[in-house]
């Protein structure tokens, strides 16, 4: 049976002592067998954050593809290795967009997470113009062949989707469920398409973008939507607490 996930990812917000707070919140959380949470945190908490010993996941939203060397103010996987992080975000919009993060670079950074056996979550989705366009998902279809489906299935089982439409990040506007739904039906049929139905099956995908109490247990509640990852609703510890038990 696949995970179901929702997952904080705080970007570049919080203090050290509001980020340890929600995290000692979430801690009270019953789980039940199957679900997980993950937290993924500014890199300037995640040792005070492993320090806990928590059974709640701390994850980097970031880290240079390169093992070590002269990058000066990068973080490299073996920093994350050494902190016994145990996931990774790659290909968030935000990093694409603001950062200029190319298909090539994601690819390797993919191949770095997994080749390290770390919980590799992958973002993809389309912004605004392509959807309106009615081309989301050859786009998302392109995102996954480029960065993703040279793994082997094997390598796969590292992997994580998060389908975030970037017209939904932070602006309040969220994918309706049956939008959501559809995009996460085709992603799982291009996975089993590539590699079969029993890697399609056992692949979790979260939905991202503008997810709130308000709106995850519908979005949940979908066949193909095993969780969320989080932005906004994720930094105050009541609101990200609802979504995980809207699952
Ligand atoms: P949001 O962000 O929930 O604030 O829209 C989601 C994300 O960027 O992962």
């Amino acid at each position: 049976m696949r995970k179901k996930i929702v997952a904080a990812n705080w970007k570049m917000n919080l203090t050290k002592k509001e980020a340890l707070y929600i995290y000692d919140k979430l801690e009270e959380i019953q789980l039940e067998e199957n679900q997980e949470v993950i937290v993924f945190s500014p890199y300037v908490f995640l040792d005070a954050l492993k320090q806990r010993q928590h059974h709640i996941k701390v994850g980097a939203q970031n880290f240079h593809p390169a093992a070590q060397g002269a990058y000066t103010g990068k973080v490299s996987i073996n920093h994350l290795l050494d902190l016994e992080i145990e996931c990774v975000l790659v290909g968030h919009s935000e990093r694409r967009i603001l950062f200029n993060e190319s298909d090539e670079v994601i690819k390797l950074k993919i191949d770095v997470a997994v080749n390290n056996k770390l919980e590799t979550i992958f973002c993809c989705g389309e912004p605004l113009e392509i959807r309106e366009q009615g081309k989301h998902s050859s786009y998302v279809l392109q995102q996954m062949e480029s960065n993703l489906f040279h793994l082997t299935p094997e390598q796969m089982k590292s992997i994580i989707i998060a389908y975030e439409p970037v017209w939904a990040i932070g602006t309040g506007k969220t994918a309706t469920a049956q939008q959501a739904e559809e995009m996460h039906r085709f992603i799982r049929m291009s996975i089993e398409h590539r590699y079969g139905k029993a890697t399609a099956e056992n692949i979790s995908i979260l939905y991202g973008g503008s997810c709130n109490p308000g709106n995850a247990a519908e979005l949940f509640a979908c066949e193909n939507i095993d969780g969320g990852l989080i932005g906004g609703a994720s930094l105050n510890a009541e609101d990200f607490t609802k979504i995980i038990q809207a699952q």
